[in-house]
């Protein structure tokens, strides 16, 4: 593991989107904890001339907080800005100027992947990227096995594995980390999550905006590769990983490998059973008129904007137990889940009206809108009458439990910048796991196009196609809606 911490941390891309909605706030909150070291630098990397860089951070700091006059004043005293374009050599000169001699502790790619290759040689011809220096990656890395395998050549041409951080933001969230904690620190789980008592999974990520102004990328993506060869198989992967030895990076991400290598790969004939594509139509979302994605890209379009699919883990523990996968954009509520569904009680013993009271317990992990974790139980309802059954919830909410102390949402990003500045890369993604996830994907692309499914329209508002209610309920489930 990397030892030396970075004294400067560096932003490419740094005029854009995420730097601005999610690194700059993560980074500003570490600080307000006192939480970065003292002597770091956030240098700013942007083409265009920042007349005023540390005035736009404050502008985009002010749209989400009131700040504190202290804490800003030693943020933006961290704040340097260079213009300038990386890919070419006068861009990494006037970098590494600001940078100085030995090179950038930690460079952030928040640019499109396409750059990737490009502003890596030169930033290490230039002298930016030393032999120390952190690479972070925002994702996607590659829109298929190829191009993926691609892009981690040449970043693996200027850095070793161990200085490549490559982020899926997932794995910052608060309860994703819980995930491990629940299975791992507790006795009561571990022996239940198996095909004998498990029934299903769901894993559930439904967004209710849509695609919008950022077509140009996702068009060429679409749900598949947005959203589940990366957040969602990571989810799956925590859910369905063996005990790793302890919680070293290379432990937890060795089993996180034999998850995605066990994936059943999808065919022409099974693509059609269990997997579902769709598009949104014009609809409602929360009350709101939403436009078609058709529109939105203004011309005829098969990508989808939905995904439901069934993955099989072929190995011992997961043999039999299906894992429900589903994602879409303009769903009628923003909701991300795992559900882990038990299998009901061998023999019942409640006879009488009580007989058709008697529901499998269900694990809900729930990530968003609200973090919590809550366990349906088979309760007794009270009273002196005939025995009837009910079943209630044992809730684990943060907020709740924990209190606001507790409970304070996190940035992602706060804990994946700690973590990359620290030089721990648990939470971060292997090149062998984001290959053995491009390679389930582009099997999953190639049986779709093989059998010719071309995405089913849903009204914008909807969980999406009548194919995925199909898709569980041939099985006898039904999702958790
Ligand atoms: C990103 C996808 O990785 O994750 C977006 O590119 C998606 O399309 C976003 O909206 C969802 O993240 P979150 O944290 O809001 O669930």
């Amino acid at each position: 593991m990397p030892t030396t911490d970075p004294t400067t941390l560096v932003i490419l891309g740094a005029s854009g989107d995420l730097a601005r909605r999610m690194l700059l706030p993560s980074l500003y909150n570490l600080d307000a904890d006192g939480l970065l070291p003292d002597d770091l630098r956030i240098i700013g990397v942007a083409r265009g001339e920042a007349k005023d860089w540390a005035g736009e951070v404050k502008a985009a700091l002010d749209e989400r907080w009131d700040l504190d006059a202290r804490i800003w004043e030693r943020f933006s005293a961290r704040l340097g800005y260079c213009a300038g374009d990386v890919t070419r050599a006068d861009g990494a000169a006037c970098l590494k100027g600001v940078v100085g001699e030995g090179g950038a502790g930690l460079i952030f790619f928040s640019l499109s992947p396409s750059l990737f290759t490009a502003a890596c040689e030169t930033l290490r011809a230039g002298g930016v990227i030393a032999d120390h220096t952190r690479l972070v990656l925002e994702k996607p890395i590659g829109r298929d096995l190829e191009t993926s395998r691609a892009i981690n050549d040449a970043v693996g041409a200027v850095a070793a594995e161990r200085n490549i951080f490559r982020i899926d933001h997932y794995l910052g969230k608060e309860t994703v980390q819980n995930l491990i904690a629940l299975r791992f620190a507790n006795s009561l789980f571990e022996p239940l999550w198996t095909s004998q008592t498990i029934d299903h999974v769901q894993i559930t990520v439904a967004e209710t905006q849509g695609v919008g102004d950022r077509w140009p990328y996702y068009d060429d993506y679409g749900a598949i590769r947005d959203m589940l060869q990366n957040h969602m198989l990571q989810l799956l992967c925590l859910v369905a990983m063996e005990p790793p030895s302890d919680l070293e990076p290379d432990a937890v991400r060795n089993e996180k490998v034999k998850v995605l290598r066990s994936l059943r790969p999808f065919t022409r004939a099974s693509a059609p059973q269990e997997s579902v594509r769709g598009q949104y139509t014009a609809g409602s979302v929360e009350g709101q008129g939403a436009s078609a994605y058709l529109d939105e890209v203004g011309k005829p379009t098969g990508t989808e904007t939905f995904v439901a699919l069934t993955a099989r883990i072929d190995n011992w523990r997961w043999a039999g137990v299906p894992f429900f996968l589903r994602t879409g954009k303009r769903m009628p509520e923003r909701r991300t889940e795992i559900v882990i569904q038990f299998k009901p009680v061998p023999h019942s013993i409640f006879g009488g009206a009580a007989e058709g009271d008697l529901v499998a317990n269900r694990l809900v992990i729930a990530l968003q809108p609200d973090e919590d974790i809550s366990l349906t139980v088979m309760n007794k309802r009270p009273g002196l009458g005939e025995v009837r059954l009910q079943a209630l919830p044992l809730s684990l909410s943060l907020t709740r439990t924990l209190g606001e102390d507790g409970g304070r949402r996190r940035i992602a990003y706060e804990r994946l910048l700690l973590d990359a500045l620290r030089g721990d890369q648990t939470l971060f993604v292997r090149r062998d796991e984001v290959e053995a996830a491009w390679t389930f994907v582009d099997g999953v692309a190639d049986a779709w196009m093989e059998a010719g499914m071309a995405p089913r329209p849903y009204p914008a508002g909807s969980w999406g196609p009548a194919g995925a209610f199909a898709l569980i309920e041939r099985s006898g489930r039904a999702w958790n809606d």
